[in-house]
């Protein structure tokens, strides 16, 4: 059995892989040469990086899975894959704490001005009273989407002491009470939260889901965190509530397309960005790349999908 690995994986991972297949690890490839190499395998190995496409699946002639090393399958069509009978799976436990640690970070660092106080200093300025910041404690945060990652998000939250509020149709009252998080409609969220922060898959139901209507509603000065996926927040909406000074700072690490050098969102001194860092720490790096290749082994040697 043959298995492309089209992005960077841990060598834990890797090893799983060739201790049972042949592997190639093929990264960069664009989607003509992802088309042309694609039929010689049974399984694909992904993050985020590579763009699995109805032309890539049509050709993939012998392919039984797809992994993604990670959570979102955004990039994958999925539809497709599931009419030619190619089983999708994820990864989605691995990197659930290192997005929730980057997503208080960025809170953080975007309440303390440190990115920008971390230049100017560099560039020998001595600007106390330009870097004033405000405390997070008593402030409410309201959190889009309490799965595996918004929840980790308001364990962290909580022992900041912040007030939680979150919308998600999947959770129960009696979970969310574990949290410490009282429940609310994303209008509610909009018009109360001092920052929101969001915490869903990228889908029909979610994409825009903060929009020029739920801006409308938001508290002047409001702090808006998108370490999920780029699309939950329409960006031409929040550039606009950026502009008029209604949304007082904003905390991104993903963005609609990636890299976003053209984004007029980077153009603000309050919106503070890192490249799609969520997951990228050394033991979450390992976890995605060691359970997605278990998944592959399972599913190449006859099993099932844990996670598909
Ligand atoms: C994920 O979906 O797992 C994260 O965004 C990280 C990644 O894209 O690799």
């Amino acid at each position: 059995m043959k298995v492309l690995v089209s992005d960077s994986l841990s060598n834990e991972g890797l090893e799983i892989l060739k201790e049972n297949f042949n592997v190639d690890v093929c990264t960069g490839l664009s989607e003509d040469e992802l088309v042309e190499k694609i039929g010689a395998y049974h399984a694909l190995v992904i993050r985020s990086g590579t763009q699995v496409t109805q032309r890539v699946i049509e050709a993939a002639d012998n392919l039984k899975i797809i992994g993604r090393a990670g959570v979102g399958v955004d990039n994958v069509d999925v539809d497709a894959a599931t009419k030619k009978g190619i089983i999708v799976a994820n990864a989605p436990e691995g990197n659930m704490i290192s997005a929730a640690e980057h997503t208080i970070a960025m809170m953080m660092s975007m309440s303390r001005n440190i990115p920008q106080a971390n230049a100017s200093l560099k560039s020998r300025e001595w600007k106390r009273n330009k870097f004033m910041g405000v405390e997070v404690k008593g402030k409410t945060l309201g959190i889009v989407g309490l799965g595996r990652i918004g929840s980790e998000v308001a364990k962290r939250a909580s022992g900041l002491e912040m007030n939680l509020m979150g919308y998600d149709p999947f959770i129960s009252e009696k979970r969310a009470a574990e949290l410490g998080v009282r429940l609310a409609t994303v209008n509610e969220i909009s018009k109360e939260a001092d920052y929101i922060t969001v915490h869903t898959p990228l889908i029909k139901e979610t994409r825009n889901i903060l929009d020029d209507e739920q801006f409308a509603l938001m508290k002047p000065g409001v702090k808006i965190i998108n370490c999920a996926r780029g699309g939950i927040i329409s960006e031409e909406a929040l550039t606009r509530a950026l502009e008029s000074g209604k949304v007082g700072g904003a905390a991104l690490d993903v963005f609609v397309e990636e890299p976003p050098f053209d984004n007029p969102l980077l153009k603000f001194d309050h919106v503070i960005v890192t490249p799609h860092l969520g997951a990228s720490t050394q033991e979450a790096q390992v976890n995605v790349a060691t359970d997605i290749a278990r998944e592959v082994v399972s599913v190449l040697t006859g099993g099932l999908a844990k996670n598909a």
